[in-house]
């Protein structure tokens, strides 16, 4: 068993942008073709408590270096008035040879990248007939930190951010932080979300909203909004937009906005298509600039996955992690 803990995760990470990027590319490619199993996430939540989470993620990726094992992800929202990150997570791969677990991977970060990774690559396809120069992020978190970190290399011509948090210190110490990694980004704090989603026309929805709070009447046409938290946007807003998903049998779940319209209208005619067929196609996507494309992945366990494999062979290669030899039964115990 080898066991990657924090530290060791992130250092691979953070010399891998490009390899994270094709990872999560090439799994939404593989899932498009039928090569992974994704069973539906199962959701653990608690007697009288309807904030925290636990997710289990369990996932097969095909292709060349095929990969199995499991995704568990917490989400406490409440860790963060305690200085903490709000998810935590841990990933284990198992062996496609004998099923055995083999490698134990501290996941937040993983997590966190495969999740900013997908929705630069869906801002760098699904691109406009004029290339985006600015992004409004909403909702000042980790994710939204990690998907203006993927979105410069992705897309290299973004050189203005506007920020807008309900909780306006967040927006702020965001700002510090963005700034203090790239000072050539203009990055300005708005006071109303209505301000936030007029200013770019393409917008990154990272909030921790249970429940619709946003129309898109506001966003300009054209306007692309990377809806990652999937409970923001109204279902009138998604009923009236193009519509790309990771995939629909999962984003169709768990009371997403894009679940409501399905109930709303009782079907799934709104959805256009999903990411992994449009990179497949190979033909590049131009969105409509008469109206808004809303990119909802409701987060597949085979990204996960291909990250997690990246960072094990990256890791196996620098001699990183600690390995526990006896951590297995070996073949007498087994049948002793
Ligand atoms: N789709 C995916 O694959 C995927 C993967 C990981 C995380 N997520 C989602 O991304 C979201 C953000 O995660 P995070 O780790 O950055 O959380 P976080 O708690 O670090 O940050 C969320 C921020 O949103 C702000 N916020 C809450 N409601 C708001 C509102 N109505 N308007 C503006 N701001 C608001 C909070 O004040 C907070 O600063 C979560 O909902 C999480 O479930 C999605």
């Amino acid at each position: 068993m080898l066991i990657l803990g924090a530290g060791e995760v992130r250092a691979v990470l953070d010399t891998a942008q490009q390899d994270v990027l094709t990872a999560v590319r090439t799994a939404y490619e593989l899932h498009a073709r039928g090569l992974t199993a994704v069973p539906h996430s199962v959701f653990l939540r608690f007697p009288d408590d309807d904030r925290n989470r636990i997710i289990a993620l369990p996932a097969y990726l095909g292709g060349q270096h095929p990969v199995s094992g499991v995704k568990w992800v917490s989400s406490f929202p409440g860790n963060i008035s305690r200085g903490l990150d709000r998810a935590s997570a841990a990933i284990i791969l198992n062996s496609m040879e004998s099923g055995a677990p083999e490698v134990f991977l501290e996941a937040s970060a993983i997590s966190a990248r495969r999740t900013a990774a997908g929705a630069a690559l869906a801002a760098a396809t699904l691109s406009s007939s004029t290339p985006d120069t600015g992004v409004t992020l909403l909702g000042c978190g980790l994710i939204n930190f990690e998907v203006l970190t993927y979105l410069r290399t992705a897309l290299p011509s973004i050189d203005t951010v506007t920020l807008y948090d309900l909780d306006a210190t967040r927006a702020e110490s965001f700002a510090d932080k963005a700034l203090a990694r790239w000072p050539e980004l203009k990055i300005d704090v708005a006071q109303r979300a209505e301000d936030a989603l007029t200013a770019h026309k393409l917008v990154c929805l990272a909030t921790t909203a249970s429940t619709p709070h946003l129309g898109t009447e506001y966003c300009r046409p054209g306007t692309l909004v990377l809806h990652l938290s999937l409970r923001d946007l109204t279902a009138e807003s998604v009923l009236s937009s193009v519509n790309i998903v990771d995939d629909a049998d999962h984003v169709c779940r768990a009371a997403t906005s894009l679940h409501l319209a399905e109930q709303q209208t009782g079907h799934r005619d709104f959805i256009t298509s999903s990411i992994g067929e449009i990179l497949v196609s190979g033909k590049p996507y131009v969105r409509d600039e008469d109206t808004l494309t809303v990119f909802s992945p409701f987060g597949l366990g085979c990204l996960d996955l291909a990250v997690a494999d990246l960072v094990r062979r990256e890791a196996l290669a620098r001699g990183l992690g600690a390995s526990l030899p006896g951590f297995l039964p070996s073949g007498e115990q087994l049948f002793a």
